[in-house]
């Protein structure tokens, strides 16, 4: 009988990957997700790929009773925290409604697994919780000073996660800091759905090559980078989904909280990214050096040796491959 895996924020970017490789893996999913950033149209996409039923439930992942309902109807082994606001513009505007429910929601999640005697959980934390880092690449026990509410709102559930694994030693919590997920599923039937305008490099220049948008605003031509742009750590997402996988074997065979960074381990500056996007659509793409944008930082990427010593997981997809699978997802249509 195949372990039955909670992914809230199933329907989501990243969570809709996840709950793919956790199928291709020999689990059972089940999505939870109030939709707020996400639809349902996903759904039949994912047991398309997944090959199986995904089961569903539409809830907060603030309602405790909502959780508690659905740790009753299915035979929930572990967790996947993926439910959470992720945009760090918005969350300097929104403190309250991002610790509410990234904060909020992780305690309810923990107190309701706690009932259920569930002790295993992969949380989807942020690099962002770095801020700039002193050296490159970012190890896991580099200082935490991140920049944002939002990467605030993450070391809080990292601590308090990791307090949790201090007070009883059966569980078994992996904090998983993701650097910049970026790309679609290599099918064309997943991808990122922002609603509105997207705020990340790789989607916005999948609108500005559609004619969507219409040039790229460079945030910075002056950091103290080798071209002058941020410099950022890509990540494929079916690369990430795959570390959750890795993540949830690993957890397994161990108690304890354990940190750890899933990026590719290489930086590329906005200036490149554009080049190996152009190549990838046959486009050119209108851009322009605006001033920084706040809350930006010059360059970070990941030291990922620890994923690859403790879960044997490397990033195998490069920018080209993360480019093309964007490109893909955006001709047919961008959206579900
Ligand atoms: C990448 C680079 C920008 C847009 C984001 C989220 C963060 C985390 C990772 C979840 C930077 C530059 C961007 C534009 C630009 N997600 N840029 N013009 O800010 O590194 O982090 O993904 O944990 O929450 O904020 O990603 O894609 O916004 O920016 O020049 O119009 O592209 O300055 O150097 P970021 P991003």
């Amino acid at each position: 009988m195949a372990d039955t895996i909670l992914v809230t924020g199933g329907a989501g970017y990243v969570g809709s990957h996840v709950v793919v490789e956790l199928a291709k893996a020999g689990y059972a999913p089940v999505v939870l997700d109030n939709f707020a950033n996400s639809t349902p149209a996903v759904l039949p996409r994912l047991q398309a790929l997944a090959g199986r039923p995904i089961p569903s439930v539409t809830a907060d992942v603030r309602d405790a009773a909502a959780l508690r309902a659905v740790f009753h109807d299915h035979p929930i082994a572990a967790v996947v925290h993926c439910a959470g606001l992720k945009a760090v513009g918005e969350s300097q505007e929104r403190p309250l409604a991002y610790y509410d429910v990234n904060v909020g929601g992780a305690i309810a999640l923990a107190e309701v697994m706690g009932e259920a005697g569930v002790a295993t959980l992969v949380f989807s934390s942020s690099a962002t919780v770095y801020g700039q880092p002193d050296h490159l690449p970012v190890p896991e026990d580099a200082p935490l000073r991140p920049h944002s509410v939002y990467g605030r709102t993450k070391r809080v559930v990292e601590d308090f996660l990791r307090d949790l694994a201090k007070a009883n030693d059966n569980w078994r919590i992996a904090i998983l800091r993701y650097f910049n997920p970026a790309g679609a599923h290599s099918s064309g039937m997943l991808g990122e759905a922002s609603r509105g305008k997207p705020a990340n490099l790789v989607p916005l220049l999948c609108k500005i090559a559609a004619g969507e948008l219409a040039e790229l605003a460079i945030y910075g031509g002056d950091w103290p980078t080798a071209d002058g742009t941020g410099v950022r750590d890509y990540l494929h997402v079916q690369d990430l989904a795959e570390g959750h996988v890795a993540a949830m074997r690993y957890l397994a065979k161990a108690h304890g909280a354990h940190t750890l960074n899933l990026g590719a381990g290489r930086g590329h500056s906005v200036m490149e990214v554009v080049a190996a996007f152009e190549k990838a659509c046959g486009r050119t793409i209108a851009k322009a050096v605006a001033p920084r944008r706040p809350g930006d930082v010059a360059a970070y990427y990941a030291d990922p040796a620890r994923a690859a010593k403790l879960l044997e997981w490397r990033a195998s997809r490069d920018l080209q491959v993360i480019c093309a699978d964007a490109w893909r997802w955006q001709r047919n249509g961008g959206r579900y």
